[in-house]
């Protein structure tokens, strides 16, 4: 009956991105407690987190002003100033980086960062010239794929596959190939990397960084697991940035994914952009998660929660999975784990698998068991519809308890066998 635009066909349409957390959703809420649950990217319910934020807020309670101005006030677009300046004295106290407030916006969440930000530098230019986002190594986050109002916004480099010993290997960004043309805005990676756990070395992003200063673009880095907060990084890194990087932060896997509150870090120039489309699309932020963050930057809290109790805590919930994988699938079929660097994923990978990963899917949904086919998290590849390896990966998630996953990966080993000995090749 109603016509859509362009721009409502893509963005109101249906998506891998929007299919999947619908099918995940739906899954969740009708599949009853037998669900084992190794599909999104919700973070866990730690309990000193979850705690010290029923504290926060008791405290924004008790001390009425500071809760009647966090609900009832809008902010300036660019996000609260007092959040803001704190964060900035926190990023120059502890990193020396030469930060003000104006290199700082505040978005709501880190996704509508994203969209923010390839709108602002990708897309038709003024001269008329079409732009894309370079992504120097896929797979790469789903959550970027569907942004684009209009044409593809993604050109995707394959990387190179490490093999390490017998069931481990790791992607690094393939420099000897990647090419940066003419119509590149921007390059972009996750670290860590959503879904592989990848940590792109100090030494990687230095190349890329450098390489992104060589023709006058951005390298953007998405820190939505990464550092200084909340830190999920099991690998030694430095955090590093000055005013050619551009660098996104969200408070959502600190626990706290329901007060969406993602924020920028670039040059003023990127950051007043953002403000002012903040200030068309939503007005302002929402404020609660500022403002129960704040003291904690004043006082440096959100890195001791970061580094005692936020990475510990996942890096034991990854090594139990590896254990796990490495207990259930034995020497029963071919596989790799990606190197588990950060994050809250293990990518696991099956070197030639008789089935597509979709079909894999398909039939763990059947046995209860959530994952995510690997296929979604290659796009932007031009003309590599061939490469096998996109139909060969899972991701899965490790936050659920000990017990969810064990049974989980359990039948993840039985299906995988399964489809080898249907092949007839086991
Ligand atoms: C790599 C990556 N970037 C950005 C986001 C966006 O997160 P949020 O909008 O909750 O800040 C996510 C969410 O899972 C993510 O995995």
């Amino acid at each position: 009956m109603f016509d859509f635009s362009l721009m409502g066909q893509r963005l109101g349409g249906p998506s891998g991105i929007s299919e999947l957390m619908d099918d995940l959703g739906h899954a969740l809420a009708q599949g009853g407690p037998d669900v084992k649950m190794l599909g999104g990217g919700q973070p866990a319910h730690i309990e000193p987190i979850d705690a010290r934020w029923r504290e926060r807020f008791r405290e924004m309670l008790e001390n009425r002003d500071e809760f009647d101005r966090a609900v009832g006030n809008y902010d300036p677009p660019r996000g609260n100033p007092g959040f803001i300046d704190a964060l900035a004295g926190l990023l120059r106290r502890e990193f020396g980086w030469d930060i003000g407030s104006d290199h700082i916006a505040v978005t709501a969440g880190g996704q509508t960062a994203f969209f923010f930000l390839f709108h602002l530098l990708a897309g038709e230019m003024p001269d008329g010239r079409l732009k894309k986002i370079l992504l120097p190594l896929v797979p790469e986050y789903i959550g970027y794929a569907n942004q684009s109002v209009r044409n593809e916004m993604f050109r995707a480099h394959p990387p190179r596959i490490e093999w390490i010993g017998d069931h481990e290997f790791k992607y690094r960004v393939d420099f000897d190939t990647l090419e940066v043309a003419d119509d590149i805005a921007a390059i972009c990676v996750s670290r860590p990397t959503n879904p592989t756990g990848n940590v792109l070395t100090d030494e990687e992003i230095e190349k890329l960084a450098v390489i992104a200063s060589q023709h006058g673009i951005p390298l953007i880095i998405d820190n939505a697991y990464g550092a200084p907060f909340p830190n999920i990084i099991f690998t030694d890194t430095k955090p590093i940035w000055h005013e050619h990087l551009i660098l996104t932060l969200s408070l959502s896997k600190l626990g706290l994914p329901g007060t969406r509150t993602g924020i920028i870090v670039a040059h003023p120039k990127i950051t007043a952009a953002i403000a002012n489309m903040s200030a068309v699309v939503g007005l302002s932020n929402p404020n609660v998660g500022q403002a129960m963050v704040r003291p904690m930057l004043e006082s440096g809290e959100i890195l001791s929660l970061s580094n005692d109790v936020v990475r510990p805590y996942y890096l034991n919930k990854s090594r139990f999975a590896q254990h796990c994988v490495k207990d259930a699938f034995g020497d029963r079929f071919p596989y790799r784990i990606h190197r588990s660097e950060g994050a809250l994923f293990l990518w696991l990978w099956f070197p030639d698998l008789p089935i597509k990963s979709k079909e894999l899917y398909e039939r763990l949904k059947k046995r209860g068991v959530l994952i995510i086919s690997g296929h979604y998290f290659f796009f932007g590849l031009e003309g590599r519809d061939s490469w096998s390896h996109q139909h060969e990966c899972l991701r899965m998630t490790f936050t659920m308890p000990e017990q969810v996953v064990a049974d989980g990966i359990r039948i993840i080993a039985e299906e995988v066998e399964m489809a080898w000995r249907s092949s007839g090749n086991v």
